[in-house]
């Protein structure tokens, strides 16, 4: 049947589908944790909810796989490459130093990732050199990062189409103090940071910590209460941090009582400010760099409050 169809050709064809990335993962019968990359998922059905997904016969896991009574789609995020090349690769030791969090069904939950969702294992299909697998969704959660995509042999990620206009919200959905500028600044400020800051905190960063290295990193060489004063944070809240933060080796306090970014805070605020570049570019993602330098010039213009 192969004779006329080139495989090679035939898989560079398929690889034009993008797709996203999962990680299926379940439990063996021996208990040993199971995991293999894999972009064959595909959502079947709502009512009842079913995914299904391919694997190919040689898979080391297979066997395993067909005895287990659930597994677990992954869907891995943007910042999530290295795990799954990790779970692309034949080995034992595929879950040392994986983070999991914790599963309705008792299955390693890989953690960070945009969603995930628990499956009963209701059947399989042969299906050429594949073995269909199809899952009754148990649980599922989902989390506003942007998923990692593979495309024509390569991982890419996503950006909204340039011709796909971000709409304007209907005049129904508007709320009245949609006509005031602060309430519109507050709201915008909070609808933008409150991930950012979630994805801190889920990284072990809390929000506060990253205000005060923030700020010390424009305007060093300030005591804890010009700094409360600063970032308008209660001055007990601002100690607690900046204890935690000298305790930490991440401030330094001079004899008078000063604080200033030593080395290692200094390394802390770097990763932070690569979170805030990449988290800036997928909120901005869409908007035209007119609508960018026109919000940046009129945010500038209400903070320096000059060129009105
Ligand atoms: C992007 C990507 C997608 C993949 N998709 C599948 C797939 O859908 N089905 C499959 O059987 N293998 C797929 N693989 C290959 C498996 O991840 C790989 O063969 C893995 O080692 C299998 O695990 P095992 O050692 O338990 O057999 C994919 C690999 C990559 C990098």
């Amino acid at each position: 049947m192969l004779k006329d169809i080139d495989v090679k050709l035939l898989r560079n064809c398929f690889g034009k589908f993008a797709t996203g990335i999962t990680v299926i993962t379940a439990v063996a019968p021996d208990g040993t944790k199971l995991g293999l990359t894999v972009n064959s998922f595909s959502s079947l059905s709502l009512d009842p909810p079913m995914i299904l997904w391919s694997l190919d016969k040689k898979s080391k896991s297979l066997d395993a796989l067909k005895q287990s009574s659930h597994f677990a789609v992954n869907v891995l995020a943007s910042d999530q490459m290295d795990l799954s090349n990790n779970f692309a690769r034949t080995g034992d030791d595929k879950f040392d130093d994986i983070e999991l969090i914790d599963s309705h069904c008792g299955l390693p939950l890989l953690a960070g990732t945009v969603a995930h969702l628990e499956c009963k294992n209701i059947n399989t299909y042969e299906g050429g050199d594949h073995v269909i697998f199809i899952g009754e969704v148990e649980h599922f959660d989902t989390c506003d990062k942007k998923p990692l995509l593979y495309t024509n042999g390569q991982y890419t990620i996503a950006a909204r189409h340039p011709g796909a206009k971000l709409a304007e919200p209907a005049e129904d959905d508007r709320s009245s103090n949609d006509e005031f500028i602060v309430p519109l600044l507050h709201r915008s400020y909070w609808e933008i940071s409150d991930p950012f800051y979630q994805e801190l905190q889920d990284a072990g960063i809390p929000a506060s910590h990253a205000r005060i290295l923030v700020h010390l990193s424009h305007s060093p060489e300030l005591t804890t209460r010009e700094l409360s004063d600063a970032i308008r944070v209660d001055m007990a809240s601002v100690s607690m941090s900046v204890k935690w933060l000298c305790d930490n080796d991440h401030l330094n306090k001079t004899s008078d009582d000063k604080l200033a970014l030593s080395d290692q805070g200094q390394s802390h605020l770097d990763k932070v400010q690569l979170r805030a570049r990449r988290f800036e570019d997928e909120v901005l993602d869409g908007y035209s760099d007119q609508d960018i330098n026109m919000l940046k010039s009129v945010l500038r213009k209400l903070i320096y409050r000059k060129d009105v």
